[in-house]
């Protein structure tokens, strides 16, 4: 018997998707491969333009080829180099995804080129500011996400609160649900708080075209998800100026054991913790490294291909809603 790998939303609907997941834009890790998995097997894929890389948007934009990619970019970052913008809008993305600061300068000249507008949001604040802005999709991502985020919200009060208010002011508009979600069970409830599809990020991190090396995500199948935390050490360590409401929640390690809580000892001893940073990116050391997971890796117990990833996803949840 063949298992039914679609599930129809408003997003599959409004994107031609045959299934409401996308992947999350994670910067370096998403490249054009796995994006183009992701949307070859029904999906939407991003590509992680992330902190913004001119060379290695255009290589990963090749590496996608043909399939239906978009591109994600953290906003205040972008505002450094609104240059950017342009390189991915020249490979006609099906949308731009912004996190992390202001869509407005941005959503104009993204709706101009064809593409939607997706904004990654936060709080009901953000999501307000998002909807003025004129965004297409909103991403409402809460605090058990792997990556940058706040602390302030989880994921299944930050949904419907946000399902309610486009329902009520934006109704065109399409929600994401981020965080913690990534099987069918995270996926069916996502779809049951209001969101019209979920942004994956953590789950397709572990996947085989991901570009993480394979000893750092055999190391993270390890953990569980008490394993992660919130921090900016390796925001402090990388002289990363995000702004103060962004923490990034990663895996805990020597480093954060050492670091977390003692932010003003770290700059005092900044030279030498950049250069035991820069010895464990060389030698894939996990022990320092940064190694950015949600706590849904508690459950991530394997490395499998997406389209694998995507279609088990699928079929869980429309089993579980059917
Ligand atoms: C390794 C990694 C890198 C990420 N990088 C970005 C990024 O560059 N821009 C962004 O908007 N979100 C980024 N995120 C957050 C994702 O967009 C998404 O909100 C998150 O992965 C969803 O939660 P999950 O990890 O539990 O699936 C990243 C997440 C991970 C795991």
């Amino acid at each position: 018997m063949s298992v039914n790998t679609a599930l129809t939303t408003r997003l599959t609907t409004a994107l031609g998707l045959t299934s409401p997941v996308v992947l999350a834009p994670m910067d370096l890790v998403s490249g054009g491969r796995l994006a183009a998995a992701v949307t070859h097997a029904g999906g939407l894929g991003l590509i992680g333009g992330g902190y913004g890389d001119r060379d290695w948007l255009i290589q990963e934009f090749a590496h996608a080829g043909q399939a239906r990619v978009g591109c994600g970019f953290i906003t205040w970052s972008l505002a450094r180099r609104p240059d950017l913008l342009d390189v991915a809008l020249d490979h006609n993305p099906v949308a731009i995804m912004l996190s992390f600061g202001d869509p407005a300068p941005f959503a104009d000249r993204i709706r101009a080129a064809g593409a939607k507008v997706i904004c990654q949001i936060h709080s009901v604040e953000d999501a307000r500011k998002a909807l003025a802005a004129g965004a297409d999709i909103l991403v409402a991502q809460g605090g058990e996400a792997g990556g940058h985020g706040t602390a302030a919200r989880s994921t299944f009060t930050l949904v419907p609160e946000i399902a309610d208010l486009v329902a009520d002011t934006a109704p065109d508009t399409l929600l994401l649900a981020a965080g913690g979600i990534i099987d069918g069970r995270g996926l069916a409830a996502a779809l049951a708080l209001g969101a019209d599809g979920a942004l994956i990020g953590t789950r397709f991190w572990a996947s085989s075209e991901a570009l993480v090396p394979a000893a750092i995500q055999r190391h993270a199948l390890e953990a569980s998800g008490d394993d992660t935390i919130r921090t900016s050490v390796y925001d402090i360590v990388r002289e990363s100026p995000w702004p103060a409401r962004y923490t990034g929640r990663l895996l805990r390690n020597a480093f954060t054991t050492r670091w977390h809580g003692r932010e003003s000892h770290l700059v005092d001893a900044l030279p030498a913790a950049q250069a035991a940073y820069r010895d464990a990116q060389a030698q894939h050391d996990p022990g320092n490294l940064n190694i950015i997971v949600g706590e849904a890796i508690g459950r991530v117990r394997d490395i499998t291909p997406a389209a694998e990833l995507l279609h088990t996803i699928t079929s869980q949840a429309r089993h579980l809603l059917t």
